[in-house]
């Protein structure tokens, strides 16, 4: 029986007099591959990010295992060790090396020895296909090997949960595959992820749950063939068909 490992309780966010997430209340439980869709700016990143504690909600709540982890005193470093996120942008330090990239985490924030995290780090660059380019620099890398070493960087933390904000919308069309591939790989293996996606095939296939959003609200959620097949709100079914006509 699976057991919520992320609840977004009731969360809403303003920048100034912008609301940008209104009430927004989900579950994410143990083994969910839940993706979130949307039109650009529903507040698809921002939610993402107070879900990584990039940004603090304004009002409600995310619990981790039933803990309120926006609370006073929780440790937001010992969260994000378990709770990993990978970005549009890759954000890989440009001025290490791919093992480097992949180690650091290990190091500075699990404090692994050097031999250790050399291992787990490359039981992950193998994993993604990236174990020949551990002495590259990112700028020597495509897009697609470029996320492929954030997604191992990510995994090597061991995380239970992964969050990933559009991870192929930078990417040139032809390297979106070989990121995809991974992600259902590790769909597969039951790692519970938390996906923002423009991949209407991806979020059909692969996902346990369909969030859509709209205007800083979820407008519906459901399994991907409520969603996908029997869209009930107006809202989405026009969102919907904009893919299916291109
Ligand atoms: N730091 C910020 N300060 C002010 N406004 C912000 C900030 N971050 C986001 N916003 C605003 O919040 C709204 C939602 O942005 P968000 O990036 O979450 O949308 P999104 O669904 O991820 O869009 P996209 O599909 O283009 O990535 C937008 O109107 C944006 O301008
Ligand atoms: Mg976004």
């Amino acid at each position: 029986m699976s057991e919520p490992v992320i609840e977004v309780r009731h969360l809403s966010k303003s920048f100034g007099t912008h609301v940008v997430l209104r009430d927004v209340d989900f579950t994410v439980n143990s083994g969910d591959v839940t993706c979130i869709i949307g039109a650009s700016g529903s507040g698809k990143s921002t939610l993402l990010r107070c879900i990584n504690l990039l940004e603090t909600p304004t009002n409600g709540a995310v619990l981790f295992h039933g803990k309120d982890i926006t609370a006073k005193g929780s440790d937001p470093c010992a969260y994000r060790a378990k709770v990993g996120m990978v970005f549009q942008s890759f954000n890989l330090f440009n001025n290490m090396t791919v093992l480097d990239n992949c180690t650091a985490g290990l190091r500075y924030v699990l404090h692994q020895d050097k031999e250790t995290a050399r291992k787990t780090a490359l039981a992950n660059l193998e994993k993604v296909g990236m174990a020949p380019y551990i002495h590259a620099k990112p700028r020597q890398l495509s897009g697609g090997q470029k996320q492929r070493v954030a997604i191992a960087r990510a995994l090597a933390m061991q995380p239970e949960v992964l969050l990933f904000d559009e991870p192929t919308s930078a990417l040139d069309p032809q390297m979106v595959g070989e990121v995809l591939a991974v992600m259902r790989q590790l769909a597969k293996e039951g790692l519970t992820m938390i996906v923002v996606t423009h991949e209407m095939a991806f979020a059909r296939d692969v996902s346990s749950h369909v969030v859509y959003m709209a205007d800083g609200v979820i407008c519906e959620e459901g399994t991907p063939a409520d969603i996908f097949e029997h869209p009930q709100n107006p809202k989405t079914v026009e969102f919907l068909s904009r893919f299916r006509q291109a």
